[in-house]
């Protein structure tokens, strides 16, 4: 949607000019050129409305989330792995994915597309595939292989994958549901592979606002990225979900309805920070 100036409300404080991204308005001339991203920064910052105006919802003042309660929410928030056999309606995913249009994409892309599936025969066979796809990768790190596989990454990198390779095992022997747990639908974010744009981390900013929103919703997730990684490795699990050739798997959720509650907030490591002097 192209951005109008509307010189009769315009009252030249140039507001719009200094938070533009890409300094691409001239009020001086009434102009918007080519660089424009379609962020609507311009619109959201007038005070007179004299730009971009036909596309405001709502007044931006209107956050009464106190941060308590924003603590609250992501000290709350967990992985859940056992969901309620209550299937999750399409209309409510779609609103879901909807609300999350918000979610902020390097150059206001807006590019990421979303694939949903719901169907139990389609979802045991992502986890079926899923679990031979990673178990044949695990299995290519052995005995023959280790040793070129030391030198080129390292003796700790090499550690890293035996301990993973063990545990997708050991779980992948004592639950064959370990992939998808029974979940009603899972969304799978993918994108177009591009030069240029980020949208693995709009995948993953989306991924991290999705799974709040879900939470506040009375919803519950877990962010798959078994699903993710076997995705890159077979070509089958990406036809399995549809996903067109010339894009990439950036994040995948399962969400449903929560079985169980959890009663209490555990506490996690304080993060390494460090500053630049
Ligand atoms: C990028 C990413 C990938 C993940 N992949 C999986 C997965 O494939 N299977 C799974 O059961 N959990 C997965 N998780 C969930 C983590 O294991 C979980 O976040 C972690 O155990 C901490 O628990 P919490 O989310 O309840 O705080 C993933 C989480 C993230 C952020």
């Amino acid at each position: 949607m192209m951005i109008a100036i509307n010189s009769d409300k315009c009252i030249e404080c140039k507001k719009c000019e200094r938070v533009c991204p890409v300094s691409g308005i001239d009020i001086s001339t009434a102009t918007i050129n080519e660089d424009c991203i379609q962020c609507h920064h311009c619109a959201a910052v007038c005070s007179e409305n004299a730009i971009g105006s036909q596309n405001i919802i709502g007044n931006a003042s209107q956050n009464n989330i106190q941060p308590y309660d924003f603590e609250l929410l992501m000290q709350q928030r967990r992985t859940h792995r056992d969901f309620s056999s209550k299937p999750l309606s399409p209309s409510i995913i779609k609103e879901f994915i909807n609300h999350l249009r918000y979610s902020p994409t390097a150059s206001n892309r807006q590019s990421l597309h979303f694939t949903v599936i719901t169907n139990d025969e389609q979802l045991n066979r992502i986890n079926q595939l899923t679990i031979e796809t990673l178990t044949k990768a695990f299995n290519a790190v052995n005995w023959l292989t280790k040793p070129l596989l030391k030198l080129l990454k390292g003796k700790s990198v090499v550690q890293t994958i035996e301990q993973s390779k063990t545990k997708f095992l050991n779980k992948a022997a004592r639950d064959n549901n370990m992939i998808t747990y029974n979940a009603p639908a899972l969304i799978v974010i993918h994108s177009e592979e591009v030069p240029v744009g980020m949208p693995c981390h709009d995948a993953n900013i989306w991924t991290g606002m999705a799974i709040l929103y879900a939470e506040l919703i009375d919803l519950c997730t877990c962010v798959n990225g078994y699903i993710v990684n076997a995705a890159q490795k077979n070509k089958k699990l990406k036809q399995c979900l549809q996903i067109p050739d010339n894009h990439k798997v950036y994040s995948t959720i399962l969400i449903g309805y929560p079985k169980g509650k959890f009663e209490n907030i555990v506490e996690r490591n304080l993060p390494n920070i460090h500053f630049l002097n």
